[in-house]
């Protein structure tokens, strides 16, 4: 089952001859064959430059929560820019948008920049002022965005490279940074309650910051174990350190008031992009004001020539605006547990071990094993070809999935039930594509 790629070919090639690899985030190369052009998104739907269809899960790597083109967003930003984008000042969108979101968050202060890079990046600069110390907690496997100090043990390293679990390596995500630069990260397994525990005893006052992702978005979604948040919480505080939540993914996904919310734990600041704007860059770091006002012209630095312009201001008001007035939580999170459901159901019945990780509206299916992973460690157990032949059967079959099974199933508030019984018939196909086995229903049915 071949999709007719002509001109999404055609166009990769001439992508290729001007823009190295074609794309302009390393994380968009899929291969020279394997490569889309995507020429037009509504709602649940995106379309590549041949006009094929596909339902998106994907999503932009995850901002697309309301649904690409989401009318109420563009027509806002539309509005907005009729009467220009930057002024070296502040406008009026951005005191609406600070007041929503320090309401949707609970945090007293907030800053805005573009992306979600910038957004940590600043948090770890606030934090280490504020505390005067310079070293950090970082997790094995989690992303935190294209910049030097974080750039470690991110996700996709060998995992073989990490050494032994007890005493982690320091990998570096890109060639071209200082080797020095490595000894201000303390890297550390995810869920690993003693060994961060140990970490905190043995470095104590020279730690400014914890920075975690609450649920682990750039590795299928894994979960905090229970307890585990607010054990960091704790250690945070008898330390005094600055707990960082990285809620680039989680924010305005998981809940309104992101995973703080949702697993009832307060961070001291949280970096925040991707839905925030439904696909506009925007990102926001914020906190409890103590420690956000120690950013002061002349002392701490934080700034950007586009930080709050009025098209992200405006895009991300509109957005808020609809996560704080509708349903789409609550409405994201049935259908994505119908979803989960659904494939459970027909990995199942086709016999094809498997576990799902995450929350239904960010989650990830692995293979070949029968028990949830807790960190990239055990993560990396787990049958990668599988994933990858059953996501290029999705593809083909309408269906647009990340084809590296550590990029969760994002969900959108436009994916209704339609969209979902779209997607499982396809998926069901996709499973006898790749196994040769129907599930057990269907050859009854048949029979029958
Ligand atoms: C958890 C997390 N933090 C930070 C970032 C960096 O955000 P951006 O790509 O907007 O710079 C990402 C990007 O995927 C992310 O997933």
């Amino acid at each position: 089952m071949k999709l007719n790629l002509t001109k999404t070919r055609a166009l990769y090639q001439r992508a290729k001859q001007y823009i190295p690899y074609g794309v302009n985030s390393n994380f968009r190369y899929w291969g020279d064959d394997r490569t889309y052009v995507i020429s037009r998104g509504r709602g649940a739907y995106i379309w590549d430059a041949d006009d094929n269809r596909y339902i998106d899960y994907r999503l932009g790597f995850g901002p697309i929560i309301l649904g690409h083109a989401y009318p109420a967003v563009t027509q806002a930003v539309c509005e907005a820019i009729q009467h220009g984008t930057t002024f070296a000042f502040t406008t009026p969108w951005e005191i609406e948008l600070a007041e929503r979101f320090t309401r949707m968050t609970g945090m007293d202060q907030v800053r805005l920049s573009n992306t979600g890079t910038e957004a940590t990046m600043h948090a770890l600069r606030i934090a280490r002022a504020y505390t005067g110390r310079e070293r950090f907690i970082k997790f094995e496997g989690q992303y935190h965005g294209n910049y030097d100090y974080v750039m470690f043990s991110t996700p996709g390293i060998d995992v073989e490279k990490l050494g032994s679990r007890a005493m982690p390596r320091r990998v570096k995500g890109t060639e071209g940074m200082p080797n020095a630069i490595r000894n201000y990260m303390i890297s550390l397994p995810y869920n690993d309650f003693e060994m961060v525990e140990a970490a905190v005893k043995s470095y104590g006052e020279e730690i400014a910051a914890i920075m975690v992702e609450p649920i682990m978005g750039n590795v299928a979604g894994v979960m905090p174990e229970p307890g585990w948040l607010q054990h960091l919480r704790r250690l945070a505080d008898a330390y005094g350190i600055v707990l960082i939540f990285d809620e680039v993914k989680t924010g305005f996904r998981i809940a309104r008031g992101g995973a703080q919310e949702y697993f009832g734990v307060k961070a001291d600041l949280a970096a925040y992009a991707k839905a925030m704007g439904n696909g506009f860059p925007v990102s926001a770091i914020a906190g409890r004001k103590a420690i956000m006002s120690v950013v002061e012209p002349g002392k701490v630095a934080h700034g950007g020539t586009y930080c709050g312009n009025v098209v992200a201001a405006a895009a991300a008001n509109a957005t808020l605006q609809v996560l704080e007035t509708e349903p789409v939580f609550e409405q994201m999170f049935d259908r994505g547990q119908e979803l989960m459901d659904g494939i459970h159901d027909i990995l199942g019945r086709a016999g094809v071990p498997h576990v799902m990780t995450g929350v239904p509206s960010m989650f990830s299916l692995l293979f070949g094993r029968d028990e949830n992973p807790t960190d990239y460690r055990t993560y990396c157990q787990n049958d990668f070809a599988f994933y990858e032949r059953l996501a290029e059967a999705l593809i083909e079959r309408g269906v647009m999935v990340d084809d590296d099974s550590r990029e969760p199933w994002f969900l959108s508030y436009s994916h209704d039930a339609q969209v979902i019984a779209e997607t499982l018939t396809a998926f069901e196909e996709a499973v006898y594509a790749v196994t040769g086995r129907r599930s057990v229903s269907k050859v009854f049915a048949r029979a029958a």
